[in-house]
């Protein structure tokens, strides 16, 4: 057991910094066991008062601390592990200081570390303060002259800005200089040494300056980064036209590590990335693979103005730049890609992570107000439900006035560290409107449901649309305001056509409703039909949605709704409650055989596209029918949701098989999004098929995936055989592994997919590959590829009823703990449900929380996340 309670941070306890530092000036002396660190700050007071100079400083071994030039005594300063203190300073004066530091041992790879034999640095959140002495927090922004120097064999040595020089030094070293004009908080930092290669390129920006742009890569690499090259020079042209924002230093680099605690951190011109989101090529790369790095690529590279030349003032503000840069790239991704599609995904991955998080102990709003480790708050709701409400605002505001509160925020803001607040006030005044309603979206945490119900009066021609919003209770909130949310209607009659109406005297096709109250009554004239409701258009709000919509009219806008999103959710809300009737005992057969009947009309719709035909054919996760209905028991739903995906494959046989046959692959491979989405549908076709697993199955599958010229359609063909399971699957992993096993993100893949097995035998298999040679907890990448995988992935095996896949993810946790606390944390969420389960597993979950929280010497981090997953 923790001796002591760990204090937490709170929002309202925020202070200006006591001290400001306007330069500083860094030297590194790298070398793997012992670099020293040499910092020279230019402090001077920040305001009137007679506070000591307190600098974080973690693991940093004290040289010498020098003030205005003069060796600080013992008495004149305190070290101790978190802070070195100096109680007498001037109002301005200049400090030196000199440590030592182990990168070698650095196992929680956050300050400065070793990955592959180079030298890398994560600082966000606090990583700096295990690099010197700092003040370590968001708002002191300082201007960083940094000078490297190392061993030749370290053959790049990089950090922020642009290089100042560089040159050889006796025995065999050498070193390089860098500035970084542009102030900046600590946790942007960066320094990357090593052997590398590079790929070069280079833009004009839209003011006509060059940009180079350079990414460096394990040696060998460099042909994998062509398509993040590609995406970064896109997401620059991009950010131009869309928010008129452009590049400010002449050097653009990103850097690709193996070891990364989580996908990339957009450091001010030396991006760091997790080389999975960034090395691609057909051979090694799925198109999720491709899809991804595109979004992350964008996503670091858009933090340049929403992150590093405006950043948060404290964590708490971490949404202003998480939430507002996630909207930005899933904008970029719905340019790029199809805004339909890319809404679909973005949806799912909503429901996925964030939803479980807003209706279980973890919950927080987007805003948190308090936390004891912050690094557990890069969370979905930071980060997804903080995009959401950018997507709400802009459409309660309008695109012009939205882009109008985004210039002056830029304005407005640039070089400084600011809050949510200032943030939404400059889009009150670009539209004149008050949002201090809308605010409670940061302060609110759980997920609202709102309910639609219709009245049609056929004389009168008139629709009454009854909205009502409730949000349920979360932990420390147990009294939710309601919120202004944003509802997009559109009307449809009986046969799937547009139904026109009027609002307000205006004709129109489709309206927002803003809900800002628990309940309001809307009607709309002039509607000449019977009508079917498409509500929550485009999922307009991050919410629940309940109506009084029959399976006739679902039927209605899965065939025909002009809006894409809602056309696949009404299959989705078809199958989950078929589904869910099922896992409850009520099995209803004729409504099964209907929706399989559905679901193959949809299939040949010749105006829809391959990728969202692929979306349509993917039933709701057992997670999400987990979160639907609760006491929630997960072999009832593993088993619903089977028999389902079974009579699709029956009934649809011949449609899936034509699919697949049709959409093979013809000319060269191209990762673009059209040909992605043939490859997603072959894909998902495939993968029905195997619910209905007959000998020629068997044998398609292993076809597919002996034929396979790229990684999506060999782990495809992988996947298939593993859900039919046997000596074929046997045979074409051991053969993948045979194939890739030189490939560390390739191998990752073979990991997850075992992991993601939902056969009988998958939780031996999965408990024993911990003892495999290519096992690595060290490695953030490996580590989750199995360990996350299946408790996040593999409900079925998850919930063994044992409760051995519980023990599983519990051992792991304390046994990652001891090696890396961030990235054991973040396993913990798969635990904290524990509650919405049957008491049979709900109580096996819990104890192994219990089990956790009671070990000695746990973390914070995993502390605070267990402990409120408990309480
Ligand atoms: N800012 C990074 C991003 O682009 C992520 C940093 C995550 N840091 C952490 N301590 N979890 O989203
Ligand atoms: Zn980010």
């Amino acid at each position: 057991m923790r001796t002591e309670t760990p204090q937490a941070i709170r929002l309202s306890d925020y202070r200006p910094p006591a001290y400001l530092i306007d330069e500083v000036e860094l030297h590194f002396d790298l070398s793997p066991n012992a670099t020293r660190v040499k910092a020279r700050l230019d402090i001077r007071r920040n305001g009137d008062h007679a506070e000591p100079l307190v600098l974080n400083g973690e693991r940093l071994k004290p040289v010498s601390v020098a003030l205005n030039g003069r060796a600080l005594g013992e008495g004149e300063r305190t070290v101790d592990d978190e802070f070195l203190t100096i109680p007498n300073v001037p109002d301005v004066f200049t400090l030196e200081t000199e440590v030592e530091i182990d990168p070698q041992a650095n196992t929680h790879l956050e300050g400065l570390y070793m990955s592959g034999g180079r030298f890398c640095t994560q600082c966000e959140a606090e990583g700096f303060r295990k690099i010197t002495w700092f003040p370590d927090r968001p708002d002191v922004l300082t201007r960083f002259t940094v000078r490297i120097e190392a061993d030749r064999k370290f053959q790049h040595l990089l950090s922020n800005g642009n290089l100042l020089e560089a040159g050889e030094l006796p025995g065999g070293r050498h070193y390089a200089v860098w500035n970084d004009p542009f102030p900046k908080p600590c946790y942007l930092f960066a320094l990357v040494a090593g052997e590398l290669d590079v790929l070069e390129d280079s833009i004009t920006t839209m003011s006509g300056r060059k940009v180079e742009l350079k990414i460096y890569v394990d040696p060998g690499m460099a042909p994998r980064a062509a398509y993040a090259m590609d995406a970064l020079k896109r997401s620059m042209k991009w950010d131009e036209e869309a928010f008129g924002r452009e590049y400010d230093l002449d050097l653009f680099m990103i850097v690709a590590v193996r070891d990364f605690n989580f996908g990339a951190m957009e450091n001010k011109g030396l991006n760091i990335f997790n080389s999975s989101l960034l090395l691609a090529d057909p051979a090694t790369a799925t198109d999720l693979d491709y899809e991804r790095i595109e979004s992350v690529v964008a996503h670091e590279y858009f933090h340049n103005w929403t992150g590093d030349r405006i950043t948060c003032r404290d964590w708490f503000q971490l949404c202003l730049k998480e939430g507002l840069t996630v909207f930005r790239d899933q904008s970029f991704s719905a340019d790029m890609r199809g805004e339909a599609v890319q809404r679909i995904k973005d949806v799912k991955q909503l429901r996925a992570r964030q939803f479980p998080e807003d209706q279980g102990p973890l919950a927080h709003p987007v805003r948190p107000s308090s936390y004891l480790k912050i690094d557990n708050f890069y969370t979905a709701t930071i980060y997804e439900k903080g995009a959401e409400v950018i997507r709400m605002l802009k459409t309660l505001i309008g695109a012009q006035a939205f882009r109008a509160g985004m210039d002056l925020y830029f304005e407005r803001w640039d070089g400084h560290a600011t809050t949510v607040e200032e943030f939404i006030r400059c889009f009150e005044e670009s539209s004149g409107q008050d949002l201090s309603d809308f605010f409670a979206w940061y302060e609110q945490a759980g997920t609202p449901k709102v309910t639609v119900k219709r009245r049609y009066d056929e004389a009168a021609r008139t629709l009454e649309l009854e909205l009502s919003q409730e949000t349920p209770p979360t932990p420390g909130q147990p009294n939710k305001r309601p919120l202004p949310l944003p509802v997009a209607v559109g009307l449809l009659d009986a046969e799937g056509r547009t139904l026109a109406f009027e609002r307000d005297g205006q004709a129109m096709d489709e309206t927002v409703i803003v809900l800002k109250d628990g309940a309001a009554k809307v009607t709309l004239h002039g509607v000449d039909r019977p009508p079917v409701v498409s509500a929550l258009r485009g999922f307009s709000a991050p919410v629940t949605l309940i109506t009084d919509a029959e399976p006739k009219d679902r039927y209605v806008l899965l065939a025909s709704d002009p809006d894409l999103f809602n056309r696949w959710e009404a299959g989705q809300g078809l199958a989950r409650d078929l589904m869910l009737a099922r896992a409850g005992g009520a099995p209803n057969e004729v409504g099964e055989e209907r929706f399989a009947e559905a679901v193959g009309r949809a299939l040949t719709d010749q105006a829809a596209e391959p990728a969202f035909k692929a979306l349509l054919l993917a039933l709701p996760s057992e997670q999400e029918l987990a979160l639907a209905r609760q006491p929630a028991d997960p072999a009832a739903i593993h088993e619903a949701r089977e028999t389902l995906r079974t009579r699709l494959a029956l009934h649809l046989d011949e449609e899936l098989r034509r699919l697949h046959t049709g959409l093979q692959q013809l000319g060269e491979f191209s990762p673009d999004a059209v040909s992605a989405g043939r490859r997603a549908l072959r894909n998902a076709a495939l993968d029905l098929m195997a619910a209905n697993p007959r000998s020629e199955v068997v044998e398609l599958a292993r076809g597919h995936y002996e034929a396979a010229s790229n990684m999506t359609d060999a782990i495809g063909g992988l996947s298939a055989l593993m859900l039919i399971g046997g000596q074929a699957f046997e045979d074409a992993l051991a053969h993948f592994y045979d194939r890739w096993k030189d490939e560390p993100l390739v191998v990752d893949k073979w990991f997850a997919l075992q992991a993601r097995d939902p056969g009988d035998g998958a939780l031996g298999r999965v408990l024993g590959l911990t003892a495999h040679p290519a096992f690595d907890p060290k490695n953030p990448n490996r580590l989750r590829a199995l360990v996350s995988t299946f408790a996040s992935m593999n409900p079925s095996r998850f919930h063994d009823p044992s409760g051995a896949g519980y023990r599983f993810l519990a051992d792991q946790i304390l046994a990652v703990d001891a090696i890396n606390p961030s990235v054991a944390a973040r396993l913990v969420e798969p635990l904290g449900g524990w509650r919405r389960y049957r008491p049979e597993y709900g109580e096996l979950m819990k104890a192994e929380l219990q089990r956790i929280v009671g070990t000695e010497g746990l973390s914070k981090n995993v502390y605070e996340l267990a402990s409120k997953a408990l309480a």
